[in-house]
């Protein structure tokens, strides 16, 4: 690993094939946690443009870690706008963090949490009023991750498969 990791915004329209990389990496990472994972060919297209759309609707923001010419992780999330379905108090919107990532042989050196400190740090001149993250039951390296930057579990998702 070079001296210096860099963390920086990229457009994703634009960066399409390293987006696509780095979201087909998570996915994997994720159907080896959960088997119900769509294969990521299959999807990846429709979920680009949900991305996409974030990215143009929703104020959604995708920051990658560079080590040298390297993409070695993303993180990415965006704004979801509070509105009247809503139990909560505060009157701030919700920031979302949908995804992230660290290619494994960058883990545990903090590049996650660098990624997660840009991100943060670009909404700072909003009135955030909660960051909301899932994760699944058995990842517990994130799980972790969230408990130890402060996070806690709120809410528990059942699930029952019926197709
Ligand atoms: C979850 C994930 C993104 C974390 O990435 P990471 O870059 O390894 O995370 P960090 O290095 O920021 O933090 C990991 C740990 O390293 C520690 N750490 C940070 N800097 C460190 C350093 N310089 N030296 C040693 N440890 C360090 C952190 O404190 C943290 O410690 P903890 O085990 O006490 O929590 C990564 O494991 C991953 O990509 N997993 C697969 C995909 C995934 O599950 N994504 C989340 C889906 S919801």
């Amino acid at each position: 690993m070079s001296q210096e990791i860099v963390i920086n915004q990229i457009g994703i329209k634009d960066n399409l094939s390293i987006v696509d990389e780095l979201v087909g990496a998570l996915h994997a990472s994720e159907l080896s946690l959960n088997i119900k994972t769509a294969n990521w060919e299959d999807i990846k297209d429709e979920y680009l443009r949900y991305m996409i759309e974030c990215e143009e609707e929703a104020e959604g923001k995708f920051f990658v870690a560079k080590d040298l010419y390297k993409t070695i992780g993303f993180i990415f999330g965006f704004i979801e706008n509070k509105d009247n379905s809503n139990f909560e108090i505060g009157s701030g919107d919700d920031l979302y963090i949908s995804e992230g990532f660290v290619k494994v042989e960058y883990r545990n050196l903090g590049v996650y949490s660098k990624l997660n400190n840009a991100f943060i740090e670009s909404f700072s001149k909003q009135p955030i009023r909660r960051i909301i993250r899932y994760t699944l039951n058995n990842n517990k390296t994130m799980q972790h991750w969230l408990e130890n930057k402060g996070y806690r579990v709120v809410r528990l998702v059942y699930e029952k498969w019926l197709l």
